[in-house]
């Protein structure tokens, strides 16, 4: 059975994700962000995660050749975070969004409802992604808000009080 992207996409697209933005600071570089919704955990000990980048990216050699990236897990009032990343025309992609800074010089957004800051562990093949390992170095989040989620190709929303 061959199956074409769009259909692919289309299965894909029914399982529910939450959106975070990977940030990156190349050496000498400005640094920039991507908007990822592929993020999973990979392994508790020693606290492994992946994401997914598309090859055909601009960003894709800055990224896999970086030594350090942040990810931020989107809340829901940050939607305008998620289009401005995902896009690498932004005029001033750095234009009214707050950032801590981290040594290496990558950003890391406020507001987000989780943040990891990771060292690049392992670059693998994904076919027209590569998939990116990072261990996390530093993190922190927190326990109230609701994520600003991903369903079908659309943002979607969890309703307040449908919580466990
Ligand atoms: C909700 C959402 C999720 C995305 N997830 C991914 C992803 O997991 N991996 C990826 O490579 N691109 C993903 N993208 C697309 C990138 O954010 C976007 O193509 C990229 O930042 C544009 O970079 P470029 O202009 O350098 O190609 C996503 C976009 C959106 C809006």
């Amino acid at each position: 059975m061959s199956i074409d992207p769009r259909t692919f996409r289309s299965a894909l697209g029914c399982f529910a994700t939450g959106i975070a933005v990977v940030t990156v600071c190349p050496e000498g570089e400005e640094p920039f962000g991507i908007t990822v919704n592929s993020l999973a955990s990979v392994s508790l000990e020693p606290p492994l995660v992946l994401f997914c980048l598309a090859r055909s990216s601009r960003k894709y050699q800055a990224v896999v050749a970086c030594r350090e990236f942040a990810v931020t897990i989107l809340a829901e009032n940050q939607r305008d975070h998620s289009a401005r990343f995902a896009t690498s025309d932004a005029q001033h992609p750095w234009r009214d969004i707050a950032a801590d800074i981290t040594e290496a010089g990558t950003p890391v957004l406020a507001g987000g409802l989780a943040h990891l800051v990771c060292s690049r562990e392992a670059v693998h093949d994904g076919g027209d992604h590569a998939i990116v390992v990072g261990r996390v170095r530093e993190l922190d989040w927190r326990s109230e808000g609701l994520p600003l989620l991903y369903f079908r190709g659309r943002y979607a929303r969890l309703e307040e009080g449908t919580q466990g």
